[in-house]
């Protein structure tokens, strides 16, 4: 098969939600029609329970879990698509960020009852960044929750989406009698536990039709009417462009542990989700198509057996065929690799591959070669851009409790960083080195992992910040004297960059104010 006809079958995307709303009971029924499983239930949740803070097995446990379901690929009506599990726990937020930077598209599921929450905005904001095409799926409608007209509303507000209506629900809760395929015209009745049948789906072009009541009865007829009405007064018409650049979400409704909605939404996902597109590099766009291979890492894994302190780093592949045994260029290295073992991941099976197309993802054995964001070629040297890292939201000063093992510290510290686990900055004043992460699980999981995988010990020191931000300037004389100023509150990332350790939002406003020729940046991105 040709090099394009391998792009074009491609969908890789990434599911993203708030916990709970049900992003695993999607990913395995999107997985049961792919044929990828069989039984449900074959997909473990990935969530980490609240009480795992103190439970460090269970982090081992969930880290295990995480990797087998790094990438669930299944074929489905002649595509190959491949879904990229997104950790659904807040702390780990940063590594969903980042495995956002390797998806082409993205479905956000919100919950019918809670409609948008906190973490559904933040990684939809970081899709938006990207103008990452998005669907959304509404879940649960056999349970009772907020009306559709308030959810798009939500969806528009909150997300900062343009809504595209493709299904409408037919009541909720215990009135809850399907949805209308506003995309294919199509009525499709609810039946619970996935016992849809085919004469549960009924064309159905004219809602005027008086057949309609005979369906679903009265009320609910007149009511879809009225609704369908003002949906296509409100809504824009479906545009697959737009779509595609990320101006406009299709809705779908539906009710993912009862297998309902679902395959409406697979079925228009295969048919417009985006193949693997021009990916940017600091020197020039890369094409899919063009005959050699490129790649970048997004994510890093660290083996969960502490005696081998090999690690998986995964590879998405931008352009060119990808091939076991071949010679690459890792860029930042400027070093040729081979890997005798390139690995696919699904549910508990792992495969060794021969090769792989844009769009997939391999994951690189590793020993510590690896950082996030690492770009191999066949040759060119090249940098991927576009794989951020985002000013943390929690810090705390480490201190070294063991003088004898100093360097074991360092080298942890450093390999954990690389992985992507937290983010290090050291103070340019007193060189204290302060660690800042995105949740607080985060802090237990580096002092767990450097005392076990580095024989090494830390401890906190508490600090109150609210953000650090990464600094960018025209005029060097204009940021000497600003560094001079504030010099107590001035650090340097891993990468030697300058930020700005913001102790409060309000402090930052004045210092903004103050320093209008300093550019402050939340991520790094910039
Ligand atoms: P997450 O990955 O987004 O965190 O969510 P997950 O799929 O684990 O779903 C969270 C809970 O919501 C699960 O219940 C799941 O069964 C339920 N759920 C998912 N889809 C629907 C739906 O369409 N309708 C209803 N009523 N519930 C749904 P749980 O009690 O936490 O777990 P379980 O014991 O049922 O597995």
């Amino acid at each position: 098969m040709s090099l394009e006809l391998e792009i074009n079958k491609r969908r890789t995307f990434g599911i993203i939600s708030h916990p709970d709303a049900g992003k695993t009971t999607l990913t395995e029924k999107l997985l049961l029609f792919g044929g990828a499983i069989q039984v449900a239930g074959a997909v473990k949740s990935n969530k980490i329970k609240k009480s795992a803070t103190s439970d460090f097995m269970e982090i081992e446990r969930q880290r295990g879990i995480s990797v087998a379901t790094s990438v669930m690929g299944f074929q489905y009506r002649e595509k190959q698509i491949n879904i990229l599990d997104t950790p659904g726990h807040k702390d780990f937020a940063e590594d969903t960020y980042r495995t956002l930077t390797a998806v082409d598209s993205a479905i956000v599921v919100i919950d019918v009852a809670k409609g948008v929450e906190a973490q559904t905005e933040k990684l939809v904001e970081v899709c938006s960044m990207r103008a990452t095409p998005m669907i959304v799926f509404v879940n649960k409608l056999d349970r009772e929750g907020k009306d559709g007209f308030e959810l798009l509303d939500e969806i528009e507000q909150k997300l900062g989406l343009t809504a595209c209506p493709l299904s409408w629900p037919i009541g909720m809760g215990q009135r809850f009698k399907g949805v209308y395929n506003l995309y294919e015209k199509k009525l499709v009745l609810f039946s619970p536990h996935g016992k849809q049948a085919d004469e549960d789906i009924i064309e159905f072009n004219d809602l005027d039709d008086p057949a309609l009541e005979t369906h679903i009865g009265e009320d609910a007829a007149e009511e879809l009417r009225e609704e369908v009405n003002m949906v296509s007064e409100i809504y824009p018409e479906f545009d697959e462009e737009a779509y595609a650049k990320g101006e406009l979400s299709p809705i779908f409704f539906g009710s993912a542990v009862n297998n309902f909605g679902v395959k409406e939404m697979l079925d228009c996902f295969v048919e417009i989700a985006p193949s693997p597109k021009p990916r940017p590099t600091e020197e020039r766009m890369v094409e899919p198509a063009e005959k050699k291979f490129t790649g970048f890492v997004f994510k890093i894994h660290a083996n969960m057996d502490p005696k081998h302190r090999d690690r998986i780093a995964f590879l998405r592949i931008c352009s060119g065929e990808f091939q076991r045994n071949t010679n690459y260029l890792h860029v930042r290295q400027n070093k040729k690799m081979k890997f005798s073992n390139p690995t696919t991941f699904m549910a508990s099976k792992k495969e060794v591959v021969e090769s792989a197309f844009p769009g997939d993802i391999v994951g690189l054995y590793d020993s510590g070669n690896f950082k996030i964001g690492d770009t191999l070629t066949e040759g060119e040297k090249l940098q991927f851009k576009g794989i951020p890292r985002f000013s943390p939201e929690m810090f705390r000063i480490v201190h070294n409790s063991d003088p004898m093992k100093a360097k074991q510290l360092a080298k942890g510290i450093e390999q954990l960083m690389d992985e992507g686990v937290a983010q290090l900055f050291v103070k340019e004043f007193g060189n204290t080195k302060i660690i800042g992460t995105v949740g607080a699980l985060q802090f237990d999981v580096i002092q767990y992992r450097l005392k076990h995988e580095y024989g090494a010990s830390c401890q906190y020191e508490p600090l109150n910040l609210h953000k650090a931000c990464w600094l960018t300037w025209e005029d060097d004389s204009k940021f000497k004297a600003f560094a001079e100023r504030r010099k107590r509150d001035m650090a340097k990332d891993k990468d030697g960059f300058h930020v700005f350790l913001a102790e409060s939002a309000w402090q930052l406003k004045t210092v903004q104010e103050n320093f209008p020729e300093i550019q402050f940046h939340f991520n790094s991105d910039f």
